[in-house]
């Protein structure tokens, strides 16, 4: 939540605002009050009490289905014999007695198979459980294999047998019957790779249909109560990850990369990592509470093993336990395997039990696997991975312009300007304050003329104001949430009195996306984008500032089941309508706080209200790697903090980390000082404005990166063990991340920090993008700290691709030429690529564009053609390349032999950076005078 703003908030939150004249700092941090812990959300304190070997069930009548499915029921052991039997109703509704629940188990290409457990839909059930739809992406589906045979074996010490199923090569699945448990196992080691229900914490809360005497399914939290109508619906299990030495994964939470364990010996009052949507106001570093999204997908690394992976789909409340070595001392477990691993605990409030399992092996496998599932990241419009400069808020055109002329001035390039919820009319979205904002158009327009966009801000809560034309419309087709009574919802957000637009209807996104056409939309023009905010959805008088889980959605379903998918099907309708405003052409932007997975489908997403201080910096890098781990590799944190006014040092930093994050915006709140870069004075003004600088002479690596996300769902930056996934010393490391394979970059984030320390993996080289200098892998290295920059080097054995000509924005640098890093290794050899298109539509999509491979060995360089292009339609660009510069080549070469067109040049010493100012030389080739386009090699000698 964005601080609330005075007037409009006081008559509601009078008692606040005296507090807060009373103690001014401390209510400004979180308020831990406002949201539940586990003890007070009661499903949460009901699976945690579980004790291990809890869970009674057994796998039974195991077959392959016609669907090529192997399915089984899952019964009680005590009714084994007598249970169930499909012509005797001896199943009583609303009484405890328990149905069987039906298991269903497909297999998927490439090492994945889906598990899902649900009560049996023929029993007659008060309600279908929700399952979440619009996640799954279609061609994940046609990568089903059919199983057309399982065999029974009995594993180890067990009386009865178990069903092994068919995986991958190398890979079988098994589904154990008594007692009941699921897991993958190497098919000649037989080792575990993944299991469910190995610690029988398996529980499922089965729907019933009328309260038995003195049942109470209420529940209550502040002054809120939930009329929960269905009564307890959780859902609980454990899952195991085998050689394992870390987990990783479940944004979003403020917390390390490596996800500490929340449960065991010596671990005490710690809450599970919590996934629940919520507009968390002033959120703390080191927390497992919930922030704006959630993705509950965890992956596991071990040197041992490798990489596996394992996802629940799930849009309901969940809480998830990384148990700690020793937390099941003493308990009667299942079985007992004798295998380093790592226990978890996975709770949901409803829903069904819907999973994925990974094998790997490898990091970038599981992120793969994965994205197949949930679908790989759309590729963003060319501006959108340049700088973005926003502010709550820019008050009117003339600042507007007034800012667009600063950069300018001080030669800083940015391409995109924002407007937050002031420059609406009276926060209608889709309007303009007339006043302060008279000529929209003409604004865009002029911005556009120097390459530059807009974004407008468009939250999911709609002002009931009978004049506005939205809120007409939806509410006379019964287009909003319902409350419990079957009412248009009501909560207050910043227009006051609110209704929420139903975005799980496929129709009601449909007519949301039509609000984005020009007609509709008065005002906006082709360079006008839109970012979505508040969409968790926030609502400042709901419980724990969010929507009652009690209130209906289209088709029925509870808020509660659907919750953490909200914002996610809200990013969907507006990117969508974005699409269709264009015709189709052009490739959609929109940033959006709330997210879920599938959501790298439509957009950026951003780590929302932030704080200026030096550990939400640091905790910045952490949250960027889970999320790019977890599909989402366009995102990035608020430059210099949201809340709060950073030091000048503080800003200076984080404009050189922000520089690396996939999204980077510098964002600040209201009651900030402003802190546009030319405003801390002239020395800290050159700094970021170098480290704007870099990110844009980088543009050229970071698209081709966005485009290998695009197709193989690998993230923009990455965490070192996905590039060095035997490198023990990497494991823990999120202070340092990789931008693509090639560069290493470490954040300082202490103040006045003299020195910096930095590991530097593998066994090659590394080149200091800063000197010049080359220092070895497999250690840890001191630097100074520079004022300047922070670390960064070019791995060994890459070649990475930059512009280097200072233009206003990304737009003019189209025809910019290229400059290629090679950064030999001990072999003398580096390979790298670059991938060009048009930069806004989707031409590429059939083949316009231009992908080239960049390999030097023997000491020549050769550029070919990777484009799987049908040759039909084309990009044609006449970028020439304009350097080659080559780190680590031996002085004994002096020229080099540029063909086809056999030209001469002489091998010189020219600068590592162009416009870095002071040195360093290294060997470089200048104007060999080629298309980047074309066919040729560069031969030195
Ligand atoms: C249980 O309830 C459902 C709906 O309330 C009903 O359709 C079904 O026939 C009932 N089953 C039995 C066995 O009573
Ligand atoms: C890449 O992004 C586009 C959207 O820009 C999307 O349609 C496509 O499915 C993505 N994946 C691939 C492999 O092209
Ligand atoms: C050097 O780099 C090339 C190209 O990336 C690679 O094929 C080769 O294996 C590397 N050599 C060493 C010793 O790592």
């Amino acid at each position: 939540m964005k601080k609330p703003s005075k007037d409009l908030m006081f008559p509601l939150f009078f008692p606040f605002f005296l507090t807060l004249l009373l103690f001014p700092a401390p209510i400004l941090s979180w308020k831990k009050d406002e949201f539940r812990n586990c003890n007070q959300t009661p499903f949460c304190k009901r699976s945690r009490s579980r004790n291990p070997g809890s869970c009674n069930l057994v796998s039974t009548d195991v077959l392959i289905s016609e669907d090529g499915d192997l399915v089984a029921k899952l019964i009680p052991k005590s009714k084994r014999l007598d249970f169930y039997d499909e012509n005797d109703n001896n199943i009583e509704n609303g009484t405890n007695i328990v149905k069987p629940l039906v298991l269903t188990v497909s297999v998927y290409q490439n090492g994945i198979f889906r598990l899902k457990i649900d009560e049996d839909k023929n029993l007659g059930l008060p309600k279908k459980r929700f399952e979440v739809p619009d996640v799954v992406v279609d061609e994940f589906e046609r990568t089903k294999l059919y199983l057309s045979r399982k065999r029974e074996e009995k594993i180890g010490d067990d009386l009865v047998e178990s069903s092994i199923f068919y995986l991958a090569d190398g890979y079988e699945g098994v589904i154990r019957h008594d007692p009941f448990e699921v897991f993958v196992r190497e098919k000649g080691s037989k080792e575990r790779v993944l299991s469910l229900n190995s610690n029988g914490l398996f529980d499922f809360e089965q729907l019933k249909g009328g309260k038995e005497e003195g049942e109470d399914w209420e529940e209550r939290f502040r002054s809120h109560v939930d009329s929960r109508p269905y009564g307890p619906q959780s859902i609980s299990f454990d899952v195991t990850f085998y050689g394992a030495d870390f987990v990783y994964g479940i944004p979003e939470h403020a917390t390390s990369l490596a996800l500490k364990p929340t449960r065991g010996p010596g671990i005490e009052h710690s809450e599970p990592y919590r996934l629940f949507n919520l507009d968390v106001f002033e959120y703390l570093h080191e927390s497992p509470f919930g922030l704006y999204g959630s993705i509950p997908f965890m992956i596991s690394h071990g040197k041992g093993r490798g990489t596996s992976g394992f996802f629940w789909l799930n849009a309901a409340e969940m809480q998830i336990d990384v148990l700690g070595s020793g937390w099941d001392a003493g308990a009667d477990k299942i079985m007992m395997v004798d295998q380093k691993r790592i226990d978890t605990l996975w709770m949901a409030e409803a829903g069904v039990v819907d999973t994925f399992f990974f094998v790997g092996p490898k990091p970038k496998d599981v992120v793969r696997q994965y994205t197949s599932v949930t679908g790989t990241p759309a590729m963003p419009q060319l501006f959108a991975t340049a700088y973005h400069q926003c502010r709550w808020n820019y008050r009117d055109e003339e600042d507007v312009y007034h800012v667009d002329s600063k950069f300018d001035e001080h030669d800083i390039p940015y391409d995109v300007l924002w407007l937050d919820i002031e420059h609406t009319d009276g926060k209608k979205y889709f309007t303009w304050d007339k006043v302060l904002f008279p000529n929209p158009e003409e604004m865009q327009n002029k911005l556009a003329s120097k390459g530059r966009r807009m974004v407008t801000i468009v939250d999911p809560h709609i002002k009931r104001d009978d004049s506005y034309h939205i809120h007409k419309e939806a509410s006379q087709n019964g287009y909003y949430v319902k409350d419990a009574s079957g009412k248009d919802f009501d909560g207050w957000c910043w227009p006051g009195s609110s209704s929420y637009i139903d975005m799980l209807s496929p129709e009601i996104r449909s007519w949301w996306g039509d609000k984005f056409s020009y007609d509709s939309y008065q005002g906006s023009t082709p360079s006008l984008y839109i970012w979505n905010d508040m969409n968790e959805p926030s609502v400042f008088n709901g419980p724990e500032v969010t929507m009652p889980r009690d209130a209906l959605h289209y088709g029925g379903v509870e808020h509660r089941e659907l919750h953490n998918a909200y914002g996610y099907y809200f990013h969907m309708a507006t990117s969508e309508g974005l699409v269709k405003r264009g015709n189709g052409k052009d490739r959609p932007f929109v940033l959006s706080r709330a997210f879920f997975p599938g959501s790298q489908r439509y957009g950026a997403i951003w780590t929302g209200d932030n704080s200026a201080n030096w550990d939400q910096l640091r905790v910045s890098i952490p949250m960027v790697l889970t999320l790019g781990l977890s599909g989402i590799s366009f995102s990035g944190a608020d430059v210099g903090g949201f809340f709060g006014n950073p030091e000048p040092e503080l800003l200076v930093r984080w404009y050189q980390v922000g520089a690396y994050y996939p999204f980077f915006r510098g964002h600040a709140h209201h009651d900030t000082k402003r802190r546009e870069p030319w405003l801390l004075g002239e020395r800290n003004t050159e700094l970021m404005s170098d480290a704007i600088h870099t990110r844009y002479t980088l543009l050229p690596y970071f698209y081709t990166l966005f485009r290998e996300a695009n197709t193989s769902g690998v993230p923009v930056v990455r965490p070192l063990w996905m590039e060095f996934p035997s490198d023990e010393n990497t494991f823990g490391i999120d202070e340092a991340f990789m931008v693509g394979n090639g560069l290493l970059v470490q954040g300082i984030y202490t103040e006045r920090a003299t020195d910096v320390s930095v590991y530097l993996p593998g066994e090659q080289l590394w080149y200091d993008l800063r000197s010049g200098m080359h220092y070895n892998g497999g250690q840890t290295h001191k630097f100074e700290a520079s004022e300047e920059n922070i670390p960064s080097f070019q791995r060994a054995g890459t070649i990475i691709p930059r512009k280097d000509r200072y233009r206003r924005s990304s737009m003019q640098m189209e025809h910019d030429p290229y400059t290629l890093v090679i950064a030999l290794n001990s072999s003398q050899a580096a390979e790298g690529e670059v991938y060009i298109d048009d930069g806004k539509s989707f031409e590429f999509k059939k083949g316009a564009y231009i992908h080239r491979r960049f390999t030097f060995a023997n000491g020549k360089l050769t550029s070919s053609d990777i484009a799987h292009s049908d040759g039909k339609t084309k990009y044609i660009s006449h970028c020439t390349l304009e350097r080659v510069i080559l780190l680590g080549l031996s002085s004994a070469y002096k020229t080099a032999l540029i063909e086809p067109i056999s030209k001469k040049a002489i091998i010189e010493l020219g600068p590592l950076r162009l416009h870095g100012g002071r040195g360093p030389f290294v060997p470089t080739i200048r104007k060999p005078g080629v298309h980047m386009a074309d066919d040729w090699s560069i031969q030195i000698s």
